[in-house]
């Protein structure tokens, strides 16, 4: 393959190249897709317990897990399109069977026309992955594992070495350039492993996670990179993510996945719309909240807590009410901060019935 090879542009609606050289019209579409894991003891993945992964999905009788349990999804051409969803819920399971890496109990994936179901080996050359866990280029050094990612997928030398050049360079990975990926720190092998999934460009890139670990300059790199690959070249982007209020800065369209099924599916203001009126006000006590304030003991059933940060999601006529009681008298002196925000998609994911567990705050 050379490296200016793309995938064949397909006739008709299904990922047409069109005129502009970028592709059009759908990029991936999924029918009815179902996956039940049959061997539940093995293969859970590294640094879950099982509790916790099990805790999204139906578990059968005899110990199956439906993981995936009838999922449609149609993300177009140019797209940067998030799946959000608790730990569980089966949004790992769902990209693994859109990569080809793993085989559906049923259903159908077409991506830019081609059946993933009935050629799973086409997908090396329409998408880039970046999975959940860690990857098998582990010894290499980061400017190896990129390169060798790059002439992997069809690249000349000469290219998959400019290519990484030039990744490492957007990323700010170039003074860790020559380690090897076995003795970074999680987050700058996370980067390292994004850095790879980028050379040797494919029109659809899918990204399971891709800023777990991550410091914030990371992760703001990862969104630019994201971001700048869509506006500068098209290329379509689907994201796996519990970084929900960082993300929603650049997706499109976003499915909400619970036990299984696509629950919502919308874009971010749509998905807001549901919470809509809705404000959120966030409390942070010096010490303990002070619950004798009859204004503070009102709300104490409602408010989420975390620590000492009471969250609370009302009318905007009722916050009003608390802004006014905590920041007079006795309640003012137990505050240490607030803050009064209009809602996020977070705010929407929870509305929706999503375990907020598993979502970054
Ligand atoms: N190889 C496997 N064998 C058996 N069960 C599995 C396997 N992989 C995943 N599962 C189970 O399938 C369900 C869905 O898992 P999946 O990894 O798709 O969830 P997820 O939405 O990606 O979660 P997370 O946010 O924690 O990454 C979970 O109950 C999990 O325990
Ligand atoms: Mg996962």
């Amino acid at each position: 393959m050379s490296d200016t090879d793309r995938p064949a542009p397909q006739a008709g609606p299904q990922g047409d190249l069109g005129g502009t050289g970028r592709y059009t019209g759908q990029c991936c579409t999924v029918r009815d897709l179902a996956k039940t894991y049959r061997s539940p003891s093995r293969g859970l993945g590294r640094g879950r317990s099982r509790d916790a992964a099990a805790a999204g999905a139906e578990r059968g009788a005899t110990g199956e897990v439906r993981a995936n349990d009838g999922i449609d999804l149609d993300v177009r051409c140019g797209e940067i399109f998030g799946l959000l969803g608790p730990n569980g819920a089966g949004k790992s399971t769902l990209v693994r069977q859109l990569t080809g890496l793993l085989r559906p109990d049923r259903g159908s994936v077409h991506i830019l026309g081609h059946d993933i179901v009935r050629h799973p080996e086409r997908a090396a050359r329409l998408l880039a992955y970046l999975g959940q866990e860690s990857t098998a280029l582990d010894e290499l050094t980061v400017a190896l594992a990129a390169e060798t990612t790059g002439r992997l997928r069809g690249l000349t030398p000469a290219r998959a070495r400019g290519e990484t050049a030039d990744v490492l360079a957007e990323l700010g990975l170039e003074p860790i350039a020559h380690r090897p990926l076995a003795k970074l720190s999680g987050g700058q092998r996370r980067l390292a492993c994004f850095a790879a999934a980028l050379v040797g460009e494919r029109p659809l890139l899918v990204l399971d996670e891709p800023t777990t670990g991550m410091d914030p300059v990371a992760r703001r790199a990862v969104w630019s990179a994201v971001d700048r690959r869509r506006a500068e070249r098209g290329t379509t982007v689907l994201l796996v993510t519990h970084n929900v209020i960082e993300a929603e800065t650049v997706l499109d369209r976003v499915a909400v996945v619970d036990r299984g099924r696509v629950i919502a599916c919308d874009t971010p203001g749509g998905l807001k719309a549901l919470v809509d009126g809705d404000v959120r006000l966030d409390l942070v006590w010096r010490t303990e909240a002070p619950t004798d304030v009859p204004a503070v003991a009102r709300i104490a059933e409602q408010a989420e807590r975390s620590g000492r940060r009471w969250t609370v999601r009302t009318s905007p006529e009722q916050a009003r009410e608390l802004v006014t009681a905590v920041t007079t008298g006795p309640a003012f002196a137990a505050l240490d901060d607030f803050t009064l925000a209009t809602p996020s998609l977070e705010d929407a994911y929870l509305k929706l019935g999503g375990r907020g567990g598993g979502l970054a705050k």
